[in-house]
């Protein structure tokens, strides 16, 4: 442990140390009990649903399926923020291609509102996406309210074509026309999850493994 310590000091203070001879030295192994044990802890948080080394092998699938489906047509990415950070950023290293990045966040007004499917642009993506082969990178489709919503405003934009990679799926939603989703990680039970940067109040984004949040959805 004390070697990690000595890495990260190594790196705040740059010159004054000889890097070469403390990061040859340093064990970058995250340690499985050393990750879990922080989370076992905390009682608001359930069952792994999906473990951190299920995640990475789906991601790298993915990665494998988009590189060859959008070959000769590098994607732009737009990660629908804050929840799809983490997959978008493993996701887009997974892919094999010059493709491009950006970002959008939404937001929706409470409950009674998402509801009924009016969603709030918060930032708004910064590349025209004219002429461009535009994949959403979702974090999880519960309603589909917040997809159908972003794949309409990105149509209108006038892609050269538009598709969806969505990390979970709730079992729950219903077949609709206008939700076709190309690429699905994992499909869950009607669970609320958090980790892998899903978050119930702003927390749990970082733990490394999707978990059950045990209090319930959050009003
Ligand atoms: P939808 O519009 O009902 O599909 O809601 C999708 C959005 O709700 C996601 O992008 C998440 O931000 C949030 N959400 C839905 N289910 C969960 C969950 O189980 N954990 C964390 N966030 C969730
Ligand atoms: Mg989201």
């Amino acid at each position: 442990m004390w070697r990690r310590h000595a890495g990260l000091v190594s790196a705040l203070v740059g010159d004054l140390v000889d890097q070469s001879a403390v990061s040859a030295d340093v064990d970058l192994e995250p340690g499985p009990s050393y990750t879990s044990s922080v989370w076992d802890a905390d009682p608001a948080l359930g069952r792994v649903v999906v473990s951190a080394e299920q995640i990475a092998k789906r991601v790298a699938e993915l990665g494998e399926t988009i590189t060859a489906d959008y070959a000769g047509r590098p994607p732009l990415l737009v990660g629908v923020l804050k929840g799809a950070f983490i997959f978008l950023a493993d996701l887009a290293r997974a892919i094999r291609l010059p493709l491009e990045l950006d970002f959008m966040a939404v937001s929706s007004y409470g409950k009674a509102t998402k509801t009924s499917g009016v969603v709030r642009i918060v930032k708004d993506l910064d590349i025209d996406l004219t002429a461009r082969h535009v994949l959403i990178v979702e974090d999880i489709l519960d309603s589909g309210l917040t997809l159908s919503y972003l794949r309409k405003s990105l149509l209108a934009r006038g892609p050269e074509s538009l598709a969806v990679c969505s990390l979970l799926v709730k079992r729950s939603v219903q077949p609709r026309a206008d939700l076709e989703i190309a690429y699905v990680g994992f499909e869950i039970d009607l669970e609320f999850v958090v980790g892998y940067g899903l978050d119930v109040a702003e927390r749990y984004r970082n733990l490394p493994d999707l978990r059950v949040f045990l209090a319930g959805e959050p009003e």
